[in-house]
């Protein structure tokens, strides 16, 4: 039986931190084996919110490190493929196509458009109306059935559900109807906890970051704000520096004796990060042999480019059926009969 298809991405912001890797890296990593993964580098949507030419300029850099961390974090580039969306120009078309299938008060009714206008301290543009709508262009024009996204985005793929059986409906049968696969809940907490980790925030260990990179950064994290000796007994839950060893540190039972101490009061916050220090760089050491291989120039960069030209024929196909069945391909062909009568004479 032929795999499933899996449809998911990002917008190219660049480096990749442990919160990425928490949050989708990992999924994608697991997902590729069992399903048929395409991943895309969303430049036309980062758009939406920032289009000065700085940023577009940035989004070539952005996209080599993006991919290059998702492969050094274990993604296969010769099982999956990256493509890029302005690369596809197929896809706007198809973004033309979809927008008289959904209403304006529908797209206004999505939650996320108002907090990106508000976050990006915009007035909402009418490209970030049609967010979604651009999304369900990147989903359906390869017929994906599955899309992994954060909780955010699942009301972005409801969107794309409903464009893929409008169309079906009033064209005929095309499109699979493409289910949400919702990640985890909680995003990572960063370095110095209250806020979740993010490159704006200052508080990430990105997966590029050499080993004395993560010494440092590890050795500045916030801990226990209430103990102020090593003496006296300290929280482990909710606590940043356990938060992590749970996550990345693969001795369990190093992690559960420093807990039982921590909580005792019998350890410092030194040797509490010092061991950390030594998980996340062991957790990363696989990371880092990958990507020495994949660091050789021009690699990412054609594993893009050729990812893109795949996805693009068969995007291709997809926007001949749409018009087929739209209609559009019976008037071209009509005004190309007329034409050729008109030169006969
Ligand atoms: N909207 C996603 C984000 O929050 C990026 C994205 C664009 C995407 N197109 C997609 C995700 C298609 C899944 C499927 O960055």
């Amino acid at each position: 039986m032929e795999k499933k298809k899996i449809l998911t991405g990002d917008r190219p912001t660049g480096k990749l931190h442990l919160g990425h890797y928490v949050g989708s890296i990992e999924n994608r990593v697991k997902l590729q084996a069992e399903y048929d993964c395409t991943f895309i580098i969303a430049d036309l949507h980062m758009l939406t919110t920032k289009n000065s030419t700085e940023a577009i300029k940035n989004s070539a850099d952005n996209a080599v490190d993006m991919v290059l961390d998702s492969i050094s974090a274990g993604i296969d580039p010769e099982n999956v493929k990256f493509y890029l969306q302005s690369g596809i120009p197929e896809i706007n078309e198809m973004y033309t196509l979809f927008q008289s299938l959904i209403t304006v008060s529908r797209l206004e009714r999505v939650p996320s458009l108002k907090d990106m206008a508000r976050d990006a301290n915009i007035e909402m543009p009418f490209a970030l109306l049609g967010y979604p709508v651009l999304q369900a262009a990147d989903i359906l024009c390869i017929k994906s059935h599955l899309v992994p996204v954060g909780k955010d985005n699942v009301a972005h793929v409801e969107i794309s559900r409903e464009i893929a059986k409008r169309f079906n409906s009033l064209y005929g049968e095309l499109f699979p109807i493409p289910e949400p696969l919702q990640g985890k809940e909680s995003a990572l907490i960063g370095l110095y906890g209250k806020q979740k980790m993010s490159k704006s925030a200052n508080n990430a260990i990105f997966l590029s970051d050499s080993p004395e990179e993560v010494g440092r950064k590890v050795m500045k994290m916030t801990t226990d704000p209430n103990r102020i000796r090593a003496d006296i007994p300290g929280k482990v839950e909710g606590n940043p520096v356990f938060i992590y060893h749970d996550l990345f540190n693969s001795d369990k039972k190093e992690v559960e004796e420093l807990k039982e101490r921590y909580r005792k009061g019998t350890v410092g916050d030194v040797e509490v990060k010092e061991k950390l220090s030594v998980a996340i760089n062991n957790f990363l050491t696989p990371f880092r042999e990958r990507r020495e291989k994949y660091q050789k120039t021009g690699m990412v960069e054609d594993i893009i480019l050729r990812g893109t030209e795949e996805v693009r024929k068969e995007v291709q196909q997809t926007l001949y059926d749409m018009k087929k069945l739209m209609g559009f391909t019976t008037v071209v062909r009509k005004l190309k009969r007329k034409a050729e009568k008109f030169n006969e004479k």
